[in-house]
């Protein structure tokens, strides 16, 4: 990759400022778990697995940040970052994950020196971007065996290298294909409201020198009835146990268009994506953003001002859309109720 997501860098979190893209390509540094969060709910960093790493990034600086002078009131002021963290956005399970873990760690050592503590606090925070970085690789290559030479694949938000430590979930396989010098072709949704499909896909995927082209969202199912696209690719913010999606705001309805033109429509993450222990995709809170997002074009009012306005981030597609699975530990197919949980064995 030509640039990074976010590094850990002389005890800073460095983030590539993503609000700023395309024009602007800005690294921001932040010093304090504060800092973090409000960069997680201001989408500085955005994407489930980036968000984790983040956020792991912001226990980090909690720890190194802290003057407590025993345990308890250390353990205090990392549970309050924690709950902090992972109340900056809800849906994506790999944010709560990624706390979880590092919680999980310092409650299982609590017999070691507090400094001791504290550096270890910042070896699982990097052994988490480390193995997200794997991750992307893996899934990379168990993807790639979905690309074939010739065809163009539709893709929705941005579930790159933009979205993760490293080279993306759903984009990493066409990374790894490239590497294998197939010819193929990509269609970036531009993915309303935010736009992370023309920004962001489209940066990196045209950074990379990958063939991408930019459509509209509403222009998908006219592509679909052309005979244009082989196979829908995009990533996850929570697998829940039965295999349903939740992906950003407008996946299902790909998924609807992939099944009536019968093309595959395949989801890419990694197993810090799978959530077990919600049994159904209707269980999960779905983010609601603030209105501005739909009202406003680059700070141009293109709504009337008192209009009312529904803003879900994000949304559900039913698993029995998903044609397979794509993970770390390779490709899935259904029933998810039973190959998910091999995978998280
Ligand atoms: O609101 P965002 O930009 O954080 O939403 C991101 C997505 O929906 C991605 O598709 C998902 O996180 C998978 S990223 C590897």
């Amino acid at each position: 990759m030509n640039f990074f997501t976010l590094q850990w860098q002389d005890s800073s979190v460095v983030m590539i400022d993503q609000r700023k893209l395309p024009q602007e390509e800005i690294y921001l540094s932040f010093k304090t778990a504060e800092q973090v969060g409000a960069a997680i709910k201001d989408m500085v960093v955005r994407g489930a697995p980036a968000i984790g790493v983040a956020a792991a990034f912001g226990m980090a600086l909690a720890a190194q940040n802290s003057t407590a002078e025993n345990h308890d009131a250390f353990f205090k002021e990392m549970n309050d970052t924690a709950e902090m963290l992972i109340s900056q956005r809800p849906t994506a399970v790999n944010l709560a994950w990624a706390v979880k873990r590092i919680q999980n760690f310092y409650q299982s050592s609590q017999d070691l020196p507090l400094l001791t503590l504290q550096n270890m606090i910042l070896e699982e925070a990097l052994a988490i971007f480390e193995e997200d970085c794997n991750m992307c690789i893996d899934m990379g290559v168990h993807g790639a065996e979905l690309i074939k030479l010739g065809n163009s694949y539709l893709t929705h938000c941005n579930a790159g290298a933009l979205a993760t430590a490293g080279r993306g979930t759903a984009l990493s396989p066409f990374y790894e294909a490239k590497d294998q010098h197939k010819k193929f072709k990509v269609y970036s949704c531009e993915t309303r409201p935010f736009l992370q499909g023309s920004r962001l896909t489209c940066w990196e995927l045209l950074k990379n020198n990958i063939d991408v082209t930019l459509i509209t969202d509403n222009m998908a199912a006219k592509l679909m009835q052309e005979g244009k696209i082989h196979g829908v690719i995009v990533g996850s913010d929570r697998i829940v146990a039965n295999g349903d999606v939740v992906n950003k705001i407008g996946t299902y309805g790909l998924a609807v268009l992939a099944k009536a033109h019968e093309i595959p429509f395949y989801v890419v993450a990694p197993s810090s994506t799978i959530d077990l222990e919600t049994p159904e995709g209707s269980q999960v809170t779905i983010e609601e953003r603030p209105i501005e997002e739909v009202t406003q074009l680059f700070g141009t009012p293109s709504a009337p001002t008192d209009i009312k306005v529904y803003n879900p981030a994000f949304d559900v597609t039913p698993h029995h859309l998903v044609t397979a699975i794509v993970t770390e530990k390779g490709i899935v197919y259904p029933p998810f109720s039973e190959s998910l949980k091999k995978i998280k064995s």
